[in-house]
């Protein structure tokens, strides 16, 4: 059973609900920021490119994604961070830059080969079947298409080899991995990946 300590943790920041929800989400679009803008730039789409962000919460990286992107869409199964997230990316909404929609790493509701990056920062460690999610993942990108995830390294109790493991048995080629330290006080350490989906990119894509 979960500890009460487990619970609010979950309310403010794993799966953020009610009013704890709001506080972690504000928390969040802070200290995160940097690990948010920093997954955008190695990630760095390029302008015609269609990125996918699982988990923004408050949505600090929608907007640096849509900075770079031609259209960027979001899936968070909290109500509450959809509502901050649509509320900092107001503007972008409005001028059919950004989507918002509920779903989660396994679930993300958008059709084959849609995608050409995947970003996901400080959320994996939440995914109930790391694999399924994964697979997930490969699906919606397209051929050639670039996957990059980023969380705690204290939160990848198995580590980043594990972790490469099952994004290489899920199907992606060329996959990377290393730590950061962000610029942000007391910021922990981040582990991060990035793979690409084999195949070829489809025909007239630059590279
Ligand atoms: C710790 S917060 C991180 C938010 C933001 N990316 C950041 O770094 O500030 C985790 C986010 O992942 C979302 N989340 C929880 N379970 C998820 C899942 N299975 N798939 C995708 N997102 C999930 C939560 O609702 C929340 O918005």
């Amino acid at each position: 059973m979960e500890s009460i300590t487990g619970r609010l943790l979950t309310r403010c920041f794993g799966r953020p609900s009610g009013p704890l929800g709001r506080i972690g989400g504000r928390l969040m679009a802070r200290g995160n920021a940097a690990a948010e803008r920093h997954a955008v730039a190695l990630a760095a789409p390029a302008e015609q490119d269609v990125v996918l962000v699982i988990g923004p919460g408050p949505g600090v990286g929608l907007g640096a994604a849509a900075q770079r992107s031609a259209h960027v869409v979001g899936v968070d199964p909290s109500d509450v961070m959809l509502a901050m997230a649509r509320r900092r990316c107001a503007p972008l909404i409005r001028r059919g830059r950004l989507r918002l929609s509920p779903g989660t790493a396994a679930r993300t509701g958008q059709p084959d080969a849609s995608v050409d990056v995947v970003i996901s920062v400080n959320n994996l460690q939440l995914w109930p079947d790391v694999p399924a999610a994964l697979a997930e993942l490969h699906r919606v990108l397209r051929p050639g298409g670039r996957l990059l995830l980023s969380t705690h390294h204290k939160w990848l109790p198995a580590g980043l080899p594990a972790l490469a493991a099952l994004v290489g048995a899920a199907g992606f080629d060329s996959v990377r991995t290393w730590t950061w330290d962000p610029p942000t006080r007391m910021a922990p350490t981040a582990a991060q990946l990035s793979a690409v989906r084999a195949g070829r990119p489809p025909r007239g894509a630059t590279e």
